[in-house]
């Protein structure tokens, strides 16, 4: 079977400079709202590439937790510490993150580094995820092999009868990252395939940064 037809047009209208805030992580706020508003399936699912100690690279999608994505200054999602992820992150914290909008002709690509957020912060999150979630936490040793799915139960009901009682804790192994970025593309599809595209590149300071604005040829 072919796949050589397969295309469409992008006709929802074009980006310009003057379209875009001087931040833009308030840009990115702002198309993540209309990707919601949009009724998209996982509007905060972003893929994470990293890269491991033998120069493998690798991509999986994570759901976007931040509390307050424009004070933050970063992006931030919650994983198993201990992952294939997680090693890769330990052994080179640069990454890149990429929101695939794709029903509304666009796309955002990340690029910075990651790092661990806080036990306060994690335990704050992991409180408020539903009980199944947590156990799920405890139950996955998240990217290791097993030899059959009943395994995976088996776990969970070991864990569920460990903390049959009060509250879950929060897994040692498990907690949250932010990525500070130091690109963030914005991609719109246009009309004959002439896309729109601007890149901000940070200067200066991480705590208080500026950006400078590109635009690039599709
Ligand atoms: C829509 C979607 C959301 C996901 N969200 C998360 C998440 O927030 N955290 C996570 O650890 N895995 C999440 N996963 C599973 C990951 O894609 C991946 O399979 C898992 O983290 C193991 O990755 P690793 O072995 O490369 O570390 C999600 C998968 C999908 C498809």
């Amino acid at each position: 079977m072919s796949y050589q037809d397969h295309r469409r047009d992008y006709t929802k209208g074009g980006l310009s400079r003057d379209d875009l805030h001087e931040n833009p992580l308030v840009q990115f706020e702002r198309w993540l709202k209309q990707a919601i508003e949009a009724g998209l399936a996982d509007p905060t699912a972003m893929v994470v590439a990293t890269n491991d100690e033998s120069g493998y690279l690798w991509q999986r999608m994570v759901l976007l937790k931040n509390k307050d994505l424009v004070a933050e200054k970063s992006f931030v999602f919650f994983t198993n510490y201990s992952s294939a992820k997680a090693q890769a992150i330990d052994y080179s914290p640069r990454v890149s993150l990429h929101f695939p909008w794709n029903e509304l002709d666009r796309q955002v690509i990340v690029g910075g580094v990651a790092e661990k957020i806080s036990a306060r912060e994690t335990a704050e999150y992991f409180l408020s995820r539903p009980r199944e979630s947590q156990l799920a936490a405890w139950a996955s040793q998240q990217s290791r092999p097993i030899s059959a799915r009943t395994m995976l139960e088996q776990q969970l009901k070991a864990m569920k009868e460990k903390f049959a009682h009060g509250d879950v804790p929060v897994p040692d192994f498990w907690g949250g990252y932010r990525v500070v970025p130091d690109r963030i593309e914005f991609w719109q599809g246009g009309v004959n395939r002439l896309h729109d595209r601007f890149r901000y590149y940070r200067e200066g300071d991480v705590g208080e940064p500026t950006w400078r604005i590109e635009q690039l040829q599709p």
